[in-house]
């Protein structure tokens, strides 16, 4: 969470800073602001809320200098406020801070104690005051860093700017991802490389307990002993118009239109040319090897996973345990012996996730990470780490990236009962041959985005919507209950099908639309007899199924979204849409802030 920049540039910084916060503001949107240093002078502007409103403030009150440090905010101490927003600022020191300082209560009383006053209700202003106050015992800048660093507990990814000093900047990152970027004769600094596309390409990420002392013309790095660190420089190809909207109206309907050329290229990525195997050898993973499966994500990764355990036991007889990571850090679980643990993160820096991977490390047989970004630190700190290739998500709620997690991990479950010997070479075949014919099929289901636009104009009057799905539906039902909730504001829940008469049926009345994903699977009529249950009770169902499945469930649904059919194992990915584009254009029908909603923020870099 939150977002931070650096530059000791050749031009005027401030419009620079503005255009990295642009690429970092799904990291947070609740205030942004920027300091400069000016022949010698520090100086800064903030404001509330998104970054819009700190660029029209810099129209009005200007801010030279070029060098600069920025923030976009995502609040975890002290509500959004100017006085809270960031850079904090106390006498010569500036700082940006992406995380927590988790002893900032102690630093604060000692700071106290010493006559320091606060004014914010942060732990980042610690920080500054700290280094201010090392500053004031007649250590310079770089020193007064360092001590400052050493005090410090908790996860952050912090930036210094100092008054008198046009050029020094001073990074460190313990927990929270930094990277470097190097230019002509300007340096800059970017919680991810995104940030930073426009300006270069070539990037040192600093590793773990890194700090680095930068000038325009150099980068030394230092590492958590106070050593001198190697680290390398790679050239990164990021494709500009991957964060463009591209003529789409909010980059979640254009990550939603994507899905078939991105899961396209995916799945010829992974399987053999001939279309007939899919292999991970290259990659070390041996599914003999492994007695059982451990998988923990959060959100919408972590029904990822719940649709995989489904595959994984059913094709491969491979049992899984599922966990929220947050749960999962904390249970101090024990591990049996040949366990595969699989961590899966589109953003790879989630916190809870990473500290649960660190947990596993040492106690699985292997630890494998499903991501999105190649360079993240879960997948840095895998023994095997797969990427997605969903290409970059800016829409804070996840689409394409869900997509792709299933059809990486059917993947691995094709792979493991292959290998297991519990499916046949031609079962293993016609499994790829559909999966292949998947992105056309998911074609087909965004057609059915102007009948979802309609009906999602009666769904936007519900203050509660239920979602119904058994077996591997059911992660599809949780996940499109979730998707509803954090983009339209609607109470949504998801249920299993089964479940609903265990005490949920309670909430059915005519204000309480239900939607039934039911695929004409095995499960399909048991799916169906609980459809009525509700109908019986006045619920109103939409129904998503085939044109056959609807024929089949008659007249009384109250809608119906057709979709074509698909094979049982390909299900849950093609009903993602429908979910998807129902939170969508709902969420549009209600006016709410799609690719921004309230409160959220993309990368959950703070447990
Ligand atoms: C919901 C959503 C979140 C994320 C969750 C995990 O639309 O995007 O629930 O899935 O915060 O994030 P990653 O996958 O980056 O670990």
């Amino acid at each position: 969470m939150c977002g931070i920049v650096g530059v000791l540039g050749d031009h005027e910084a401030a419009p620079i800073v503005v255009e990295a916060l642009k690429r970092l503001e799904y990291r947070g949107y609740d205030s942004a602001g920027i300091a400069t240093v000016n022949n010698g002078r520090l100086d800064r502007r903030r404001a509330v809320g998104k970054l819009v409103n700190l660029s029209d403030l810099l129209v009005h009150e200007p801010l030279a200098g070029k060098a600069a440090i920025g923030h976009t905010r995502w609040a975890t101490h002290g509500a959004p406020s100017v006085t809270n927003a960031h850079p904090h600022q106390a006498g010569p020191v500036a700082v940006v801070h992406n995380g927590i300082i988790e002893n900032f209560r102690e630093l604060r009383a000692e700071l106290k104690a010493a006559g320091l006053s606060f004014v914010t209700e942060t732990d980042t202003e610690t920080v500054a005051l700290l280094t201010q106050h090392h500053m004031a015992q007649g250590l310079s800048a770089r020193e007064a860093a360092e001590r400052t660093l050493g005090r410090l507990e908790g996860a952050f990814a912090l930036c210094f700017l100092f008054e008198g000093e046009d050029d020094l900047l001073i990074a460190a990152r313990k927990g929270s991802p930094l990277a470097i970027g190097h230019g002509e004769g300007e340096m800059f600094v970017g919680s991810d490389a995104i940030a930073l596309a426009p300006m270069t390409s070539e990037i040192t990420y600093l590793e773990e307990g890194d700090w680095a002392i930068i000038t325009r013309t150099s980068l030394e790095i230092r590492d958590a002993a106070g050593q001198l660190a190697n680290r390398a420089k790679k050239t990164i190809q990021i494709d500009a118009s991957r964060v463009e909207k591209s003529g789409y109206k909010h980059f979640m309907a254009k990550e939603i239109a994507e899905q078939p050329t991105v899961l396209g290229e995916a799945v010829d990525h992974y399987i053999s040319k001939d279309g007939k195997g899919v292999s991970f050898a290259a990659e070390g993973l041996d599914f003999t090897q492994f007695d059982r499966i451990t998988m923990v994500a959060c959100g919408t990764a972590f029904y990822a996973c719940l649709t995989a355990k489904y595959w994984f036991e059913q094709l491969a007889r491979l049992p899984v345990e599922v966990d929220i990571a947050s749960e999962f850090r904390y249970r101090e679980p024990p591990v049996a012996p040949r366990t595969l643990a699989i961590f899966v993160s589109q953003s790879g820096e989630t916190a809870d996730t990473l500290a649960a991977l660190r947990y596993m490390e040492g106690k699985a047989a292997k630890i494998l990470s499903v991501v999105n970004v190649p360079e993240s630190s879960i997948a840095r700190e895998s023994d095997v780490a797969l990427p997605i290739l969903a290409g970059i998500e800016v829409g804070v709620a996840s689409t394409k990236a869900f997509t792709c997690q299933l059809n990486v991990l059917a993947l691995l479950a094709l792979n493991a009962a292959h290998a297991r010997g519990e499916i046949s070479d031609a079962a293993l075949g016609d499994h790829l041959a559909a999966l292949r014919n998947l992105p056309g099929l998911m074609n087909h289901a965004l057609g059915a985005s102007d009948t979802i636009e309609a009906l999602s104009r009666e769904l936007a009057k519900a203050q509660d919507i239920l979602f119904l799905g058994r077996g591997a539906m059911y992660p599809i039902a949780l996940e499109g209950a979730l998707k509803l909730k954090e983009i339209s504001y609607i109470h949504a829940e998801g249920y299993a099908s089964g479940e609903l008469k265990h005490g949920p049926i309670a909430l059915i009345d005519e204000n309480v639309p239900v939607i039934v994903m039911a695929p004409r699977d095995a499960l399909f009529d048991k799916t169906v007899s609980n459809m009525q249950e509700v109908m019986a009770r006045g619920g109103k169902v939409l129904l998503i199924t085939d044109a056959e499945g609807a024929k089949q469930a008659g007249d009384d649904v109250w809608r119906s979204v057709i979709l074509p059919e698909i094979p049982d194992l390909l299900a849950p990915i093609l009903y993602a849409i429908p979910a998807q584009l129902l939170a969508y254009h709902t969420a549009v029908a209600k006016g709410t802030d799609v690719d921004q909603p309230r409160n959220l923020a993309k990368s959950v870099t703070v447990e």
